[in-house]
């Protein structure tokens, strides 16, 4: 199935926000991300601006409205920030597209080709649930900073928080709504369904998801969850909530030392679920294996699970805007695959703790 429409990785995030200037300015100091271009009234472009931030393998566009009436300000005015467009390497723009819209894809972006002195950029983009889209992009024939339209900008390098890639994007949909794009992306972009975890693994006294786990090649995870019912409302109905609908839950990001890019985060004020001390004194006898002391995993509210193939370090911030709606994952792998299965448990009654806070239990 994965032939159907080979992806190569992702090529960027786009996230829709109220203010791109400060919004980018938090994701350079706090996240570690260089501004590397700019599109904007000075280059030309009136109705919007953005910032392309990036780190290791990981792009960032942070984009606002410059117009009452644009598409994005009416985005921001519904959703708050959000992620509103994952775009994905393909090697051939109309094939992707065409085979996407003839399995039902409603199409969002016609293939396009854009050019000036650096080549052609081709692109196309197809709607997912909400207002989420999916871009596809081609950048072999275009050797231009990120896009016609765009110019380099010339920012002073901030101390990196050892980011290195993105692991996965994780969406929330409708109660009922998972299996049918769990069925669209396998069959309008060939991913291949890897894991489920149904509410009796994920589940709390009060609240409950479920969860499948897509990927195309070994390079792209995209993750959905649906709310089970449970006691009370779930983070997921939460989310969809004060969201308005369906959209990008959160990101996994990998860093290879968890400890030194969760010290940067916090020194910066970047919030975190916090873990509560018993999680660490029922650490199972392995975990004193790892390279990280446990004092140290307590210290900083960081999580261990392993599966067959090795283990993995994470930990989950607040949500980073004023909605309870996106956050991020920070995860260090070694070997594990999964995505921390056995900290589900404390981790939901972390985020019930936090729901209740905001009056959403
Ligand atoms: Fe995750």
């Amino acid at each position: 199935m994965s032939n159907i429409c080979p992806i190569m990785g992702l090529d960027h995030l786009e996230f829709y926000v109220g203010n791109a200037k400060q919004a980018s300015a938090y994701f350079s100091h706090c996240f570690g991300f260089t501004t590397t271009a700019y599109s904007g009234l000075e280059t030309g472009e009136r109705k919007a601006t953005s910032y392309v931030l990036e780190q290791g393998d990981i792009r960032f566009v942070i984009t606002s409205a410059l117009l009452s009436d644009h598409p994005i300000a009416k985005s921001v005015l519904k959703h708050g920030d959000t992620i509103a467009v994952v775009a994905l390497e393909v090697s051939d723009v109309v094939s992707a597209y065409k085979h996407a819209v003839a399995q039902g894809a409603i199409g969002a972006i016609p293939p396009t080709e854009q050019e000036n002195e650096y080549g052609v950029l081709r692109y196309a983009a197809i709607r997912i649930f909400g207002d989420t889209t999916i871009k596809f992009i081609d950048r072999s024939d275009y050797s231009g900073v990120f896009a016609p339209g765009f110019v380099a900008k010339a920012s002073v390098p901030t101390n990196a928080a050892g980011f290195k890639a993105i692991d996965h994007v994780v969406g929330n949909v409708e109660l009922g709504a998972m299996n049918r794009w769990v069925e669209f992306f396998v069959r309008a972009m060939g991913f291949d369904v890897q894991m489920h975890f149904d509410d009796n693994a994920i589940s709390t006294d009060y609240s409950a998801l479920m969860s499948k786990v897509l990927q195309n090649g070994n390079k792209t995870t995209f993750n959905i969850n649906e709310p089970a019912k449970g006691k009370r409302k779930s983070q997921i109905d939460e989310y969809l909530e004060f969201h308005n609908g369906p959209g990008i839950q959160h990101i996994g990001l990998t860093t290879e030392n968890i400890v030194e890019t969760v010290i940067h985060l916090r020194r910066c004020g970047v919030e975190f679920l916090p873990i509560p001390k018993t999680y660490y004194e029922n650490l199972e006898p392995w975990v004193k294996e790892i390279d990280v002391p446990v004092e140290k995993l307590a210290e900083l509210g960081i999580l261990v699970d392993r599966d067959e193939n090795g283990y993995l370090l994470q930990l989950f911030t607040k949500p980073v805007g004023d909605r309870p709606t996106l956050f991020f994952e920070v995860i260090e792998r070694h070997g594990s695959r999964g995505f921390g299965a056995g900290n589900f448990k404390s981790l939901f009654v972390a985020l019930e703790r936090e729901q209740a806070l905001r009056g959403n239990l």
